[in-house]
C-alpha cells in the first residue's frame, strides 16, 4: 500500500475550492473526515429492491459488508444500481442487462472507490453488474444472495423448476387452482434467489468458479447466518484486494473462463450460462468463443445431483460441500494456479473441501451422467450455433427427425399451442421465430414452449422444441435454444414452415431442416423482413447494437473496457 495512490485521494486528499466540496456534502451524512480520508473507500453496488423478491434482503447483507470494511479499515459508500427482478419484469429482464452493466460501470467510474463489492442475486443482477465492473476493473469482489431454503409441499421438496411441472399439472386437469396457490408459498418459503442449479444459482456458482468471490459464496442459503458471516469476510476482503491492487483483469483470465465451464458442466448450469460468460469475456478481452464451451466442457460428466438436471437443492449443496467440494473432484482438470480474491489460487481454496454427501456430489468416476455441460449445435438452421442442455433433456429424443410445427412469435404460439386442431403428436417438433435479442425484443425466457395440452392429456412430457430465444436455468426438456442467427435478422429459422422435416442428432453435435440449399435461398429472397425497430427510447438502442446470442447478447459497443481514468474533470 505504501506507494499505492489511492484513486479517491483524487477527491477526498485534494486541497481548496474542490476538495471542500468533496468532503463538505460527505460530512452531511454525519461522517467525520478521518472516515474517509486516506482509507480505501469502497462502493457497495446494491440491486436491492423490493420489486426484485430474490434481492430484497440486501440492505441487511450490505450492512454486513459494511462491518468487514469499517474492520479491514476502509470506509464503506453503498449506491443504488437498477434491479432486474426475473419475475415481474416484462417484457423480460434480459432487455435491461446491458442497460444496467452501462449504469454500474458509469457509476462506478464516476465516483471516488477504490475497490467495488458487488451484490448480486436474481438471474440477471450478477451478468450485468459483473460486466460493468470488467469495462472500469477496479478491486471488486461479488457477494451473492444466497437461495431460497428448499420448499415443502405435501410432505415433498420443492423448487422453481415444480413451477413448469405444476403448470403441467393443472393444465393436463391434474392440480386444482387451489392446491396451486398452497404449493406458492410452500416454494418461496424464506429470502432468497431460486433453491434450484437455476440461473441465479449457476450465476453465483459462475461467480465462485471464476475466482471472483470468496468459497462457499454460491451456496449458503440465504436465510443461513453464514451468509452474513460471508458478506463481513468480503466486506474485510476488498480492503486488502485494494492495496494489492488486485484487478478483476489480474483473475479473468482465458484460464479462470475454462474453470468456470468445466464447473458449470460438472453442476449442471443452465443454458444462460453461455450467453453470459460471453459477454462478460467480451469486456474483459478474453477471446471466447461459442465452440470453446464444446471443446472443453462437453467431456465433463454431471456430478451435481442438483434440479433440474437431478433431485436436490442448492441447500443440499451447500451441506454436501458446496462449490469447494465439486471443484475438487474436479481438480485434475482445472488451472488450479488461477488467483481468487481471496488473494489464493484456485488449488488452495479447494485444498481443504470435502464432500460430506455423495448422493449430491459425486466423484468423476462415478458420474450421475456421463453427459453434462451445453452442447453447441450447428447446421444449416444455426450456422453460427445453438445450444442444449443434454442432463435437462430425454435421451430417446436427443436423435430425433419430426416434422415442425411453426409458431411465427410469442403470441402466435400463445394462440395456438392447445388449439385442439393443432396439426401436432409427440412426433413432431415445436418451432418458436423471433423470440431472439433483436426480434422480441430482449431475448425472452420462452424456449420451452409447454407441450400442448391434447398432448399432455396423452401422457407425453416431452417434445423437441426450437428457438431462438433462452429458456429458464430452472426448467428441462429437449430445447434446442439461442439458434444464431435468430429469424429476425434473417436466419434460415426464419423460413421454416409448418411440415418441413427438422432432423436433429446431439452426438454429431447437428441441427437441420431438410430443405436443399436452393430452396432456402428461393424462401430467404421472398421473405418479407417484418420485425419492427422502436423509433425511441431504450429499446431503440437495444434492437440497434444488441448483438447476436452466440456473442453473448451484448451492445457491439461495450465490447472492452474503458478503465477507471476520468478524462475530464469540471470541479
Ligand atoms: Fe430470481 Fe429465480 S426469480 S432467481
Amino acid at each position: 500500500m505504501k506507494n499505492l495512490k489511492l484513486r479517491s485521494e483524487d477527491w477526498f486528499g485534494r486541497k481548496g475550492k474542490d476538495g471542500f466540496i468533496y468532503r463538505a456534502w460527505m460530512k452531511n451524512q454525519g461522517i467525520p473526515a478521518h472516515e474517509f480520508e486516506a482509507k480505501p473507500v469502497i462502493g457497495i453496488c446494491n440491486t436491492w429492491s423490493e420489486l426484485t423478491p430474490c434481492n430484497a434482503h440486501f440492505r441487511e447483507l450490505a450492512e454486513s459488508v459494511k462491518h468487514g470494511i469499517y474492520e479491514a479499515g476502509g470506509f464503506p459508500v453503498e449506491f443504488p444500481v437498477m434491479s432486474l427482478g426475473e419475475t415481474l419484469m416484462k417484457p423480460t429482464a434480459m432487455l435491461y442487462r446491458n442497460l444496467v452493466s452501462m449504469d454500474v460501470e458509469e457509476s462506478i467510474r464516476a465516483n471516488p472507490v477504490d475497490g467495488v463489492v458487488l451484490l448480486c442475486g436474481c438471474d440477471k443482477t450478477t451478468p450485468a453488474l459483473v460486466m460493468g465492473a470488467c469495462s472500469v476493473n477496479l478491486p471488486t469482489i461479488v457477494v451473492s444472495g444466497g437461495a431460497m431454503l428448499t420448499g415443502k409441499y405435501k410432505g415433498t421438496d420443492i423448487g422453481t423448476s415444480d413451477v413448469w411441472r405444476f403448470s403441467e399439472a393443472h393444465r393436463a386437469g391434474k392440480m386444482t387452482q387451489e392446491e396451486l396457490s398452497v404449493a406458492e408459498a410452500c416454494m418461496c418459503r424464506s429470502r432468497g434467489h431460486c433453491a434450484v442449479m437455476g440461473t441465479a444459482s449457476t450465476m453465483a456458482s459462475m461467480v465462485e468458479s471464476l475466482g471472483l468471490s470468496l468459497p462457499d459464496n454460491a451456496a449458503i442459503p440465504a436465510a443461513d447466518s453464514r451468509r452474513k458471516v460471508l458478506a463481513h469476510l468480503s466486506g474485510m476482503r476488498i480492503v486488502e484486494m485494494v492495496r494489492e491492487n488486485l484487478k478483476l483483469s489480474d483473475i479473468l483470465t482465458r484460464e479462470a473462463f475454462e474453470n468456470s465451464m468445466i464447473t458449470n458442466a460438472a453442476i449442471g448450469g443452465s443454458t444462460n450460462f453461455v450467453i453470459h460468460l460471453l459477454a462478460i469475456a467480451g469486456r474483459v478481452e478474453v477471446g471466447i468463443s461459442l465452440e470453446d464451451f464444446e471443446v472443453v466442457s462437453s467431456k465433463i460428466p454431471l456430478i451435481a445431483n442438483l434440479q433440474p438436471s437431478g433431485r436436490y437443492f442448492m441447500e443440499d449443496l451447500y451441506y454436501a460441500g458446496g462449490i469447494p467440494a465439486v471443484m475438487k473432484e474436479l481438480k485434475s482438470m482445472l488451472h488450479r494456479d488461477c488467483m481468487t480474491v481471496s488473494g489464493k489460487s484456485v488449488g488452495e481454496n479447494i485444498k481443504q473441501a470435502e464432500c460430506y454427501n455423495r448422493d449430491v456430489i459425486t466423484c468423476v468416476e462415478r458420474p450421475f451422467n456421463p453427459v453434462s455441460g451445453i452442447i453447441v449445435l450447428k447446421g444449416n438452421i444455426c450456422k453460427d450455433g445453438a445450444v442444449i442442455k443434454p442432463s435437462a433433456a430425454t435421451n430417446a429424443l436427443l436423435k430425433h427427425t419430426g416434422k415442425a410445427v411453426v409458431f411465427e412469435n410469442i403470441e402466435d404460439y400463445k394462440a395456438r399451442i392447445d388449439d385442439p386442431d393443432l396439426d401436432v403428436d409427440e412426433t413432431s417438433v415445436l418451432v418458436l421465430k423471433n423470440v431472439g435479442p433483436k426480434g422480441y425484443p430482449g431475448m425472452p425466457e420462452v424456449g420451452n414452449m409447454a407441450i400442448p395440452k391434447k398432448l399432455l392429456e396423452k401422457g407425453v412430457t416431452d417434445l423437441v422444441r426450437i428457438s431462438d430465444g433462452r429458456m429458464s436455468g430452472t426448467s428441462f426438456g429437449t430445447v434446442v435454444l439461442h439458434v444464431s442467427p435468430e429469424a429476425a435478422v434473417g436466419g434460415v429459422l426464419s423460413i421454416i414452415e409448418d411440415g418441413d422435416i427438422i432432423s436433429l442428432d446431439v452426438a454429431n453435435r447437428s441441427l437441420n431442416v431438410e430443405i436443399p440449399g436452393q430452396e432456402i435461398e428461393l424462401r430467404l429472397a421472398a421473405k418479407q423482413q417484418t420485425n419492427r425497430v422502436e423509433e425511441r427510447g431504450y429499446v431503440h438502442l437495444y434492437q440497434k447494437h444488441v448483438e447476436q446470442a452466440h456473442l453473448g447478447a451484448d451492445f457491439d459497443f461495450l465490447r472492452g473496457m474503458s478503465g477507471s481514468k476520468i478524462n475530464r474533470d469540471s470541479h
